[in-house]
């Protein structure tokens, strides 16, 4: 993934900057610090490419899509629309703020659909998570005419989808807030990290608020500002932020590169009758961090993996097995299994997790292959890969007494 594979003299240098005057933490300090910012600064390189009004670097991108749900208004017993494919944390997210996720269909984009959003809905609904996965960006338009009829509160987790657009506007600025993942697997990393992005300045003065115990940020001593609203520690440091910082100075370049490279493969794997991929709402927004391939049906997509495994193919993902970012796999969440109870235990809840039926993302993702798009790929290496993958759907799909 490509913040990974692009590590280098500029991660050090601001890494190095915070390490000389030893100032780890965001906030204050200012006599010391020697004018460096380093979460200020990502959080202005973050706005300079999504053109959000606001960002708010935090831990991770699990505790940006969190916050990014609680300060737009979401609580306990508010029932809360969530894809069953996505990364978990967008789940557990809901469930951790005292909502109840409320599982509707994707598509063919990956992301939930405006029919299926509505479908989901009941009189508890007050809003949609919804999760722009592989790289990709949703059908924005159908979805924001269903959130806009309908009254719904839009939190977008952007986690895999930092510098996707849609129609010119940014993953993570259709709705009241949106997150970003920059943990180790992402299109840039912070090592850990995440930013939440808004274009309303309340919800940013609320999540600034929540994801520090509270503190106001204003005036010169911490320990004597107000505390409008309780809080927790969702706060970034300074050497992640750093880090952050010069990866995502690299995404315009990864982004442009990551579409060459994503086309030029698509191209080569488009001359098997057999191979066809993922919709993207607007490809030409696309981050282009996968390359997503959507087969015939399921039974050959599992032929296919196992060609995959006999012949070494690597670099992929069968999501429909995976344990972290497909409902099949979540027994734990079904049963509700936690380590002390959460309100959506003890509150009435609409749809039965063990009985629920989602057919279509059951087609869809039973279909799907994603393969991982590297910036460093040569153009002999990509057709080395393509051939092998032909070569594996050829086998996987030959008639069998053929
Ligand atoms: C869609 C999505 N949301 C949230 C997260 C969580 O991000 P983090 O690992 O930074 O907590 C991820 C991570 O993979 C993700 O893919």
């Amino acid at each position: 993934m490509a913040g990974t594979e692009l590590f280098g003299a500029e991660e050090r240098k601001e890494i190095n900057d915070v390490m000389e005057t030893g100032v780890l933490f965001r906030y204050g300090h200012d006599a010391q610090r020697n004018n460096h910012w380093k979460a200020k600064d990502f959080e202005s390189e973050v706005k300079k490419i999504t053109g959000a009004k606001f960002a708010h670097a935090m831990s991770s991108g699990s505790t940006a899509i969190a916050t990014a749900l609680a300060a737009s208004g979401i609580g306990a017993g508010d029932e809360v629309i969530v894809p069953p494919f996505t990364f978990i944390a967008s789940v557990e997210a809901v469930l951790f703020i005292g909502a109840i996720p409320v599982f509707a269909e994707i598509d063919e984009t990956l992301c939930l659909s405006a029919e299926g959003i509505e479908k989901a809905i009941t009189k508890n609904t007050k809003g949609v998570c919804l999760v722009h996965m592989c790289g990709g960006n949703a059908e924005m338009d159908s979805i924001m005419a269903v959130i806009k009829k309908h009254n719904l509160i839009l939190v977008e987790d952007a986690g895999q989808a930092f510098a996707s657009s849609y129609k010119g506007t940014y993953t993570g600025l259709f709705g009241k807030a949106g997150s970003y993942s920059f943990d180790f697997f992402k299109i840039a990393t912070a090592g850990e990290g995440g930013v939440l992005v808004t274009n309303d300045e309340e919800t940013y003065k609320k999540a600034d608020v929540y994801s520090d115990h509270g503190h106001s940020h204003v005036g010169a001593k911490r320990g004597m500002e107000e505390h409008p609203y309780l809080g927790f520690n969702y706060r970034i440091s300074e050497l992640h932020a750093a880090i952050g910082l010069a990866q995502t100075r690299r995404v315009p370049g990864i982004k442009e590169k990551n579409q060459h490279n994503k086309k030029f493969m698509q191209k080569l794997l488009s001359t098997n009758k057999h191979i066809g991929f993922a919709k993207v709402g607007d490809e030409s927004g696309d981050s282009a961090t996968f390359l997503n391939l959507l087969l015939p049906d399921k039974d050959t997509t599992q032929r296919v993996v196992n060609e995959f495994n006999n012949a070494g193919v690597m670099g992929f993902d069968y999501w429909f097995l995976n344990m972290y970012h497909f409902i099949n796999q979540w027994d734990h969440l079904k049963n509700l299994q936690t380590v002390s109870n959460l309100p959506a235990q003890i509150l009435e809840r609409s749809q039965n997790y063990n009985t629920m039926q989602l057919p279509q993302t059951q087609e869809v993702v039973g279909r799907l292959i994603s393969f991982s798009v590297k910036v460093a790929w040569t153009e002999e290496q990509m057709k080395e890969l393509a051939t092998n993958i032909i070569s594996c759907v050829e086998k996987a799909t030959k008639p069998v007494n053929a």
